[in-house]
């Protein structure tokens, strides 16, 4: 967390599956990462952010076989012209990128296996049971929908037979309940957390580990018929890109995690499984698994599988990338379920960063511009405004730490409101009708353009081009430096100073014109 420590802030978003190209439940979760990973660095805090993809397995085997590649050229080309594209449109600032197929991945997998094999944590059996590729995951039988559907696809399961081997999954049941008990603050949110502690303690049954029907993965290094179950080689990414193996002090930095941001379906993956792979292994455990909801589309997960799915790029291509982060993290409580519509989305945009948070920024530098020349007054900033500005840091901080967007950015807008209020009520254009008025009108431009400041910089993790720009026009990078190295905690004791060059700033978030028709990637 700290610089004194040495241990950096660590989060990670989980790494994609390539079988298709990403949606905005994929972004949703990207962009929650980055968020948290920019306001840490704001903070002053050593950050590492990973993200990346899941490449093996059945699922992703279909649909390279679907369109005439090889697995690996099928990844290939989902990773350069899908994947790695979809963090440049949301301006995602993640540190590394791992692929599951990348030697330093598969040669650090292999020898974990191989430990946990040596130390006697897996023996050979056989199963046959109902198997998701969707989910490539094998489903308990009174889960299924109708008897047979998957309750996250909605598609039939499949029968999967395998003679393999099994890591024993089972005799960890214990210890997790204790580990959920000490650390209260493990899995979150509390939904979350009780889901899975209910599941835990209805028993847990040995995993299978490895699949012989097919080769698209990992070999199983004393068995190289077999390869290595997708998710287990899946979750190693979280250690092999750390350095796990190779570099001790990459790793005593980075690991444990803080957080795993994952979605909802794939919870007991992160809570369950990944701890229990980790105590095997005697490797410390991640302070955090939250698991946000999903994105809805008439009441169902969105997905390509059921062509529900919006690529990112439709969203930005028309209301920018900044009002993409901001609108998602702004509207759905993170942790449940939330509908993304068209006409919300315009109305958010319009009405928060369009009239409140953008107008007050250009009118601000406009009137700097108009009334005092472009060089900010000195003048004494309002006291109601300063108390407001000290709330806002403490309170969208306190909610960050919570993982609470919503509420973070909650905190910023009812800031801006009350300047947009304060500047209605004290009528500047007014006060600049009568010289007499000129220390009032000082004090007004002085404060709101303060105000301004901070706003930069709490709302830079959410929306960094156009903080970027509004730090630019205040004159501030001049006065202050870069936007980057101004420090969470003391938003509300820097300020502006006097003889700051502000310049009349463009709209930040222009009004559009007709809204163009959604239709899934
Ligand atoms: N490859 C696995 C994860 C391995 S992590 C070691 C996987 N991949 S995925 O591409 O299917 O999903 C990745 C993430 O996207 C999951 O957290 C999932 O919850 C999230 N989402 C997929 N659809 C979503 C929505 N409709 N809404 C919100 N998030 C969604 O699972």
């Amino acid at each position: 967390m700290s610089e004194a420590t040495g241990k950096a802030f660590y989060v990670t978003t989980p790494i994609y599956y390539v079988n298709d190209a990403p949606h905005i439940g994929h972004a949703y979760t990207t962009v929650a990462a980055d968020v948290l990973a920019r306001w840490h660095r704001q903070r002053g805090e050593d950050v590492w952010f990973l993200t990346g993809t899941d490449e093996h397995g059945e699922k992703v085997l279909r649909a390279a076989e679907k369109n005439g590649l090889t697995a690996q050229a099928w990844t290939d080309h989902m990773v350069e012209t899908a994947w790695e594209p979809m963090l440049a449109t949301l301006d995602v600032t993640n540190d590394d990128f791992i692929r599951t197929t990348q030697e330093r991945h598969q040669v650090r997998v292999q020898e974990f296996w191989q430990r946990l094999n040596d130390a006697g944590h897996v023996y050979t059996g056989s199963y046959t049971g109902p198997y998701c590729v969707g989910c490539e995951e094998f489903k308990i039988a009174s889960e299924l929908l109708e008897g047979d559907l998957c309750p996250i696809h909605g598609y039939k399961v499949e029968q999967l037979s395998e003679d393999n081997y099994f890591f024993k999954l089972s005799s960890y049941a214990e210890r997790l309940l204790e580990f959920y008990a000490a650390n209260p603050d493990f899995v979150q949110p509390e939904s979350a957390r009780n889901e899975v502690i209910k599941f835990v303690e209805g028993g847990l049954t040995d995993l299978s580990i490895t699949r012989s029907t097919f080769n698209w993965g990992v070999p199983v290094p004393w068995d190289p018929k077999h390869v290595l179950y997708v998710w287990i080689d899946a979750l190693l990414n979280y250690v092999t890109a750390a350095g796990y193996g190779n570099d001790p002090e990459k790793f005593a930095r980075t690991w444990p995690a803080d957080v795993h941001l994952v979605g909802k379906d794939i919870l007991r993956f992160h809570a369950v499984i990944w701890p229990a792979m980790l105590m095997a292994a005697e490797l410390p455990l991640p302070h955090k698994v939250f698991a946000h909801g999903w994105l809805l589309v008439g009441g169902e997960k969105m997905s390509k599988t059921k062509l529900t799915g919006i690529a990112p790029q439709q969203i930005t291509d028309h209301f920018g990338s900044d009002a993409f982060r901001y609108y998602f993290l702004r509207q759905i409580a993170f942790g449940q379920d939330g509908s993304f519509s068209w006409e919300n989305m315009a109305q958010i945009y319009q009405s928060e960063l369009g009239d409140q948070f953008g107008n007050l920024g250009s009118r601000l530098t406009s009137m700097v511009e108009r009334y005092r020349d472009g060089v900010l007054p000195s003048g004494t900033l309002d006291a109601a405004l300063a108390d407001a500005m000290r709330t806002a840091v403490a309170e969208a901080d306190a909610a960050i730490e919570r993982l609470a967007f919503q509420d973070a950015l909650a905190a910023v807008m009812a800031f801006v409101r009350i300047v947009n209020g304060y500047v209605t009520e004290r009528e500047p254009w007014k006060l600049a009708k009568d010289e007499a008025n000129a220390g009032a009108l000082d004090d007004v431009l002085y404060s709101t353009a303060d105000a301004l400041r901070a706003m930069a910089v709490l709302l830079s993790p959410v929306m960094p081009k156009a903080c970027q720009l509004l730090w630019a026009s205040l004159g501030a990078e001049s006065a202050l430096g870069p936007l980057s190295t101004q420090r969470i905690a003391a938003v509300a004791d820097v300020h502006l100073p006097a003889g700051a060059v502000v310049t009349k700033l463009a709209p930040l978030f222009p009004r559009l014109e007709e809204q163009p028709t959604v239709v899934p990637a």
